[in-house]
């Protein structure tokens, strides 16, 4: 069963909505974050309270949380359920507390959701590395419509809603420039992977298949066994939402990434494929080579994105989309990320 109908007038409303709650939300976040360098300014002694941040580790000593990432997620919550009460809310912190260990589909397609990581980069928040950010998302029919991603340390603001385009700091349309695709992809390219949460040391697990692909992509052509992908540079922010973000800019070209969850995804998502720029699956389909293209399945864990993309002689923006996809998966292992109860 579809939501109930949504008219564009509606959605004008929860796209106003959406932002200026991204906006207060990034505030807050900000404001959580000088407090502990202001203690560090010129006229404070080095005598001062030590600005650390406290925080408290969920699945693992690097899957952490702090009281900021709750106090912020109470806030966005408290504020959709005022406005919206009927639609569903679903954000990282409460679904933690909520749901462990097992994990089913969070999105269901019937009712209008709201998708929300309070804290994306909660690592980077705990060391003042400005890749942080608020990550807000607004689903119909369980696809993401709305995305609002503000990063208050960096001053930028990413916003999208279906139909009205995507921008930056809401002057900026995205992407900033729209190139073809280089002609011998990946090389040529910026390509942006994290190395996760999966810190299992076993040959086969997760960290050691993406370090290999890592280094497939990285190689000169011709090493690897005619793997060598030689991109231009590799670059891992600590924060997937921002890693679209930037994709959807046409700053990264490519993102490759397994292990995140809905909330790191969803507006990211939102504000890609709004800009032009193609979301599939980071494992490779049987017979990748000539498969169509998968469309993205938000819940699955495993996720490609190319960058928006201009033509070139003889290719369409979205043929060089594929074809930069296909020469990921050519070089990339499969990555095992299974999600417990569903
Ligand atoms: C994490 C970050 C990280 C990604 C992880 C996410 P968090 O989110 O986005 O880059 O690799 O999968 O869980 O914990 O900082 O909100
Ligand atoms: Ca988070």
């Amino acid at each position: 069963m579809a939501s109930k109908i949504i008219t564009e007038a509606e959605l004008d409303e929860i796209y106003a909505f959406a932002v200026q709650l991204g906006k207060d939300a990034g505030n807050l976040l900000m404001e959580a974050a000088r407090s502990r360098f202001s203690s560090n300014s010129h006229n404070a002694s080095h005598d001062d309270e030590p600005a650390t941040q406290e925080f408290t580790e969920k699945d693992s000593a690097v899957d952490i949380v702090t009281q900021t990432d709750e106090d912020v997620e109470a806030f966005i919550k408290t504020a959709i359920n005022t406005r919206y009460p009927s639609h569903h809310f679903i954000g990282e912190e409460t679904y933690a507390k909520s749901s462990q260990p097992t994990r089913p589909y969070l999105v269901t397609p019937t009712t209008p959701t709201w998708v929300v990581d309070p804290l994306d980069g909660t690592v980077n928040y705990t060391h003042l590395f400005p890749m942080f950010c608020v990550s807000i998302a607004f689903l119909i029919d369980g696809a993401p419509v709305i995305g609002v991603i503000c990063a208050p340390m960096l001053g930028q603001l990413f916003t999208a809603c279906k139909g009205r385009g995507a921008w930056l700091n809401e002057t900026q349309r995205l992407p900033m420039v729209r190139q073809p695709m280089p002609k011998n992809a990946p090389g040529g390219c910026v390509f942006s992977c994290e190395w996760g949460k999966d810190r299992k040391d076993k040959p086969e697990g997760n960290l050691y298949r993406k370090v290999e692909s890592f280094v497939n992509m990285a190689a000169e052509v011709g090493g690897r066994g005619g793997k060598g992908g030689m991109v231009h540079g590799v670059r891992s922010l600590g924060s997937a939402t921002l890693d679209l973000a930037y994709t959807a800019m046409g700053s990264f070209d490519i993102w490759w990434e397994g292990g995140c969850w809905e909330w790191d995804v969803a507006a990211g998502i939102a504000i890609l494929q709004e800009a032009g720029g193609l979301i599939t699956s980071a494992n490779p389909p049987e017979e990748w080579a000539t498969a169509e293209i998968p469309e993205v399945k938000l819940g699955s864990r495993l996720y490609l994105a190319i960058r928006p993309s201009g033509p070139s002689e003889g290719e369409t923006a979205r043929q060089g989309q594929e074809r930069t996809a296909r020469e990921v998966w050519r070089r990339v292992l499969a990555l095992d990320y299974t999600r417990p109860g569903a």
